[in-house]
């Protein structure tokens, strides 16, 4: 890692990646509603408290207290901002009486609960963890005998350009990706763990296993124009020190407000994998 590049997170950092929770809810609404439906199907009643684990900006506490109107929801995560941002989205939604939330940094100690939980939810948290299974067995601990946990997963930020921009070389985006790949292999050891083999180790039986391949086609939303445009500005000081110059003068012109600009064009899509595992704890 180059030395300019700091390892801890700025307060810019975080309310970029908190941007990015969001709009990524945002623009894939209709997969999160399509894993909480299945969800429901395969939640055994009641579902009165659920857990969060590594909640970030809570979108998906919030989809779940949508989807089970009888629960409260315990939001975990170690970043203090990303709390405070879910507590004041508790209160303009009128449910700060159903969210509560834990600072606990997963890798020191798992958070201590006031009796089990009914469902445990953790999306894009798990490939942070230092030792996974460590936490999975604490997870199957706190949960009840046929309570639920929900593990979503995803192997990287979406794709959103065509191979051919225009300018450039075609397969910008794709050289940007095989850069990211590496530097997520490096510093997130699990970002491609065997989720189904993890869960079964800690005990649990898994009901369902799925990958979804989401395609959503041109022309897309404001939104995702915003989520292309905030993740390429986050990913730019890393990639300008390692794309070729011809990369990067495309990488400044797609983040230019000109016509070949992200903001701009109409020929944005996104293309993501995104996996999702649930398990029943016998
Ligand atoms: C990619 S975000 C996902 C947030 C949210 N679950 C979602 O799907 O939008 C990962 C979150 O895990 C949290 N996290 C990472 N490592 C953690 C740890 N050791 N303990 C607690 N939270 C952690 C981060 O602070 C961040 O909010």
């Amino acid at each position: 890692m180059a030395h300019h590049e700091h390892q801890h997170s700025t307060e810019a950092d975080e309310s970029t990646q908190l941007a990015l929770l969001d709009l990524d809810a945002e623009v894939l609404h209709e997969h999160l509603s399509e894993i909480t439906a299945s969800l429901r199907r395969l939640a055994e009643p009641p579902v009165r408290r659920v857990l969060d684990l590594g909640s970030g900006s809570g979108t998906g506490t919030f989809t779940l207290l949508d989807g089970f109107e009888e629960a409260t929801a315990i939001a975990v995560d170690a970043s203090a901002p990303m709390l405070e941002h879910l507590s004041e989205q508790a209160a303009a939604r009128g449910a700060s009486d159903r969210v509560s939330t834990v600072q606990a940094d997963l890798d020191e100690s798992f958070p201590r609960l006031d009796g089990p939980v009914d469902l445990v939810w953790a999306s894009a948290s798990m490939h942070h963890l230092a030792d996974p299974a460590r936490v999975l067995s604490e997870v199957f601990a706190a949960v009840r005998p046929g309570g639920l946990l929900a593990v979503a997963e995803l192997e990287g930020f979406p794709r959103f350009l065509p191979d051919d921009l225009g300018f450039g070389r075609p397969g910008f985006e794709e050289r940007c990706h095989e850069l990211l790949a590496a530097k997520r292999a490096e510093h997130l050891p699990h970002i491609s763990g065997d989720w189904g083999k993890l869960l079964a180790e800690a005990g649990f039986t898994v009901a369902a296993d799925r990958t979804f391949d989401i395609h959503l086609p041109a022309p897309v939303s404001a939104a995702t124009a915003r989520y292309a445009e905030v993740s390429l500005r986050r990913m730019q000081p890393f990639l300008a020190a390692r794309l070729d110059a011809d990369d990067v003068a495309t990488l400044d012109t797609l983040l230019a407000d000109g016509p070949g600009g992200v903001l701009h064009r109409d020929d944005l899509t996104v293309r993501t994998t995104r996996t999702f595992l649930a398990a029943t704890r016998p």
